[in-house]
């Protein structure tokens, strides 16, 4: 099988490809006024194409490209929204933007033909006994102002636990190929912490966090239904237990 290593073409909050790059390819802006002007107003036409029923295809470009603008534009490259599904993660205050590397994006977009991606709650998709699945969740915090929340739907207690009970369904239902990732608390090690799983410790390096003080160093848990030696993500990794 061959394998292809292609760096994200988005920055993004708790994205597994720890290394960010740095590209070329910058949007030039007379001043930090007009560059926080202009995206501001490149936020409101993307929230106007974001909530509109029906698109043509021109303007899902034009969306997808002004997302990968916002991304790269905004505080951190946080993903939020308002209760009204609106994007609404402020300007980074920089005059310039790294937008993107056109090979990244080619190399990106050639391999997502061959993929194929659907949105939907954990809770209704169609899990197969011989796939790899990989859950990556909104992160538990025991912390009611952490960053749990992605869009306008919360992702509460009661969901890691629905996720938890899945996970635990699946793998008495015979799949042996299970693996997700979330923090290292009291509650995820409650929910996972059977002898039929492996707990491992990640020491992942965020590049991003909600809050300042909250970068450098944190632990991620990874648990499997597999012994797992090695570790993906650029961490350092033990057994918990
Ligand atoms: C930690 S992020 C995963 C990011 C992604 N794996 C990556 O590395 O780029 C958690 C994701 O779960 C999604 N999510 C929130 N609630 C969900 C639900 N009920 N079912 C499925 N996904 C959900 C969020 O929208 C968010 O994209």
């Amino acid at each position: 099988m061959m394998s292809v290593n292609v760096p994200t073409f988005l920055k993004w909050a708790g994205g597994k490809q720890q290394l960010l790059e740095r590209y070329e390819t910058f949007l030039g802006h007379a001043s930090s006024e007009n560059a926080q002007h202009y995206y501001y107003e490149r936020r409101t036409e993307f929230n106007h194409l974001k909530l509109a029923q029906r698109l043509p295809k021109k303007k899902m470009l034009r969306k997808a490209a002004l997302f990968i603008y916002l991304n790269k534009a905004c505080f951190n490259g946080l993903y939020r929204e308002n209760l009204l599904g609106e994007f609404n993660v402020p300007f980074n205050g920089e005059k310039e933007a790294n937008l993107f590397n056109e090979d990244v994006l080619r190399t990106a977009s050639r391999l997502l033909q061959k993929v194929e991606l659907k949105c939907s709650d954990f809770r209704k998709v169609d899990y197969h006994k011989g796939e790899v699945t990989y859950f990556d969740p909104p992160y538990w915090t025991e912390r009611t102002t952490g960053f749990t929340r992605y869009t306008a739907v919360d992702f509460l207690k009661e969901d890691q636990i629905d996720l938890a009970k899945l996970f635990y369904r699946l793998h008495l239902r015979g799949n042996r190929s299970l693996m997700l990732s979330n923090t290292d608390t009291p509650l995820i090690h409650h929910l996972y912490g059977k002898p039929q799983f492996t707990l491992s410790k990640i020491a992942a390096r965020r590049a991003i966090n909600s809050e300042g003080t909250g970068r450098g160093k944190i632990y991620e848990v990874l648990i499997t239904n597999f012994r797992s030696a090695k570790n993906e993500v650029g961490g350092t990794i033990c057994p918990t237990k």
